[in-house]
């Protein structure tokens, strides 16, 4: 069997492995997984981090293009005690150089949104798996384009979508795999975080908030912002329709077939910059196409519909707003609660915590002690285990290729909706049809 065929079954279908003892590494005599990461800036650092404490990863080499952020990531092999790893940095190119190297087996991509498509199609040219960080690519095309290079390099591709293992959200998919809400009928989620405040650079950490981005700004404010001053459409989905996918069981026996978005007036960056920075503020005059709140809906196959939001720009708390609905019951997380008919008072909401208890995933059981102090509460242990132990016993990711490309290419979608009068536009099918008999792999194990 052609190895791309191979791979795209496997990728679907995830039948055609048993598991193989953990310390097995397909085509790596040395029995360790080896690995690059490119781009270590804040998120970066985190998945670093985690690389770094696994006893089965080498991190061989890292590469950015500031040296303050290469400078933090070198004290974390020190603390760790692991080996200086090879160091790529001087232009923006020179990630090419780390590709060329045979010691790594796959490579971590942790750079600003427009990087993300070539450096993941270099990778795979290169012979390199790939876990990249949210956002494949910006056009329909260009998501296009990563599928078809991992099909025909047989090499993974894993969005690190951290937030289908935040431990809620998990419990939840327990409830839903074991019918308790009944079938799915409509599932909400998104993206609502107040990121007013940038970072900015003026030569002193620690960096304060401000409203200064690109050259002046820090981390995310350097290349973040600009996107909210070019694009208008949910430019974040992934952290909301992630776990709601794996729920829906897109590409194992369902998928989105079409999508409109809608995008509310902008005003929360401009007012910010002017409470700010002042109305004389150069920024004061940054015209930002971004709206304040953007409200997609998508269909699947199976009738159920799915609402996203995207709303960065306005004072709020965080939330990524979760809600899941079935014929029985419904659980939303902004009110922590519950109902099942049945079970809950009719028309009273439960508190959701002993629910969420009584049905906690078993990979939160086995490794929530591992996760303890990782990122956002711990799931971000959980992505980069799953990513690093299915590129390890060469079995495919349990977030594939394609189911990567659906939740990131809701951006050109949305944008091209919101630019053509909220407009519905079709979905791709970056499956080819094979959506109707894929088999679900993720999290229906307690390994990873
Ligand atoms: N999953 C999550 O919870 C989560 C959280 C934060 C960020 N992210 C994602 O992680 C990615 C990085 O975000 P961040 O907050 O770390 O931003 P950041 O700006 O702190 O880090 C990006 C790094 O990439 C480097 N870089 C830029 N161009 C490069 C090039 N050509 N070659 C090598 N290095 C280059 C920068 O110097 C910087 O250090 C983004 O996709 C972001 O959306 C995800």
């Amino acid at each position: 069997m052609k190895r791309s065929t191979f791979l795209k079954m496997t990728a679907l279908t995830g039948t055609a492995f048993s598991v193989m003892p953990s310390k097995v590494v397909f085509g790596n005599p040395s029995g360790r997984l080896r690995i690059g990461i490119i781009g270590t800036g804040m998120r970066g650092q985190e998945l670093l981090r985690l690389s770094l404490q696994r006893d089965d990863t080498d991190v061989t080499s890292i590469c950015d293009i500031q040296q303050v952020m290469l400078d933090d990531a070198l004290q974390l092999f020190q603390k760790a005690g692991k080996p200086k790893p090879a160091i790529y940095t001087g232009n923006q190119y020179v990630y090419k150089e780390l590709l060329e190297k045979e010691d790594i087996d796959a490579v971590i991509i942790a750079t600003p949104w427009e990087w993300h498509y070539p450096m993941a199609m270099d990778a795979m040219d290169a012979g390199k798996h790939v876990g990249c960080e949210v956002m494949m690519g910006t056009t329909v095309q260009e998501h296009w384009d990563i599928v078809k290079k991992s099909q025909s390099t047989g090499k993974q591709y894993m969005m690190l979508e951290n937030v289908c293992y935040r431990r809620d959200v998990m419990a939840a998919l327990q409830m839903v795999r074991q019918g308790i809400f009944g079938e799915l009928v409509h599932l909400q989620g998104g993206y609502q975080h107040d990121l007013r405040e940038v970072k900015f650079n003026d030569g002193k950490q620690p960096y304060g908030g401000g409203v200064e981005f690109g050259e002046k700004g820090f981390s995310e404010a350097q290349w973040r912002t600009q996107h909210s001053v070019d694009r208008n459409g949910d430019l974040y989905p992934t952290h909301g329709i992630g776990p709601l996918s794996k729920m829906l069981d897109i590409h194992a026996g369902n998928r989105f077939t079409s999508l409109v978005s809608m995008a509310s007036k902008s005003r929360g960056l401009h007012e910010y910059i002017v409470k700010t920075g002042g109305e004389t503020h150069p920024n004061a005059k940054v015209n930002f196409k971004l709206g304040d709140v953007v409200t997609t809906m998508i269909s699947t196959a199976n009738g159920e519909t799915v609402l996203l939001q995207h709303d960065t720009s306005l004072p709020r708390p965080y939330s990524l707003g979760f809600r899941v609905q079935g014929t029985k019951g419904l659980w939303m997380d902004i009110n922590k609660s519950i109902h099942v008919e049945g079970v809950s008072q009719p028309h009273r909401w439960e508190e959701a915590k002993n629910w969420l208890t009584q049905f906690d995933h078993p990979l939160w059981q086995k490794y929530g002690s591992d996760a303890q102090g990782a990122g956002h509460g711990g799931m971000d242990f959980f992505v980069v285990h799953a990513f690093l132990e299915a590129i390890k016993r060469s079995e495919p990711t349990p977030i594939s290729v394609y189911d990567s490309a659906a939740w990131s290419v809701i951006t050109p979608l949305s944008e091209w909706s919101v630019a053509n009068n909220n407009n519905s536009i079709a979905f791709p099918d970056f499956t080819n049809g094979e959506w109707k008999t894929g088999k679900q792999i993720f999290a229906n194990s307690d390994d990873y």
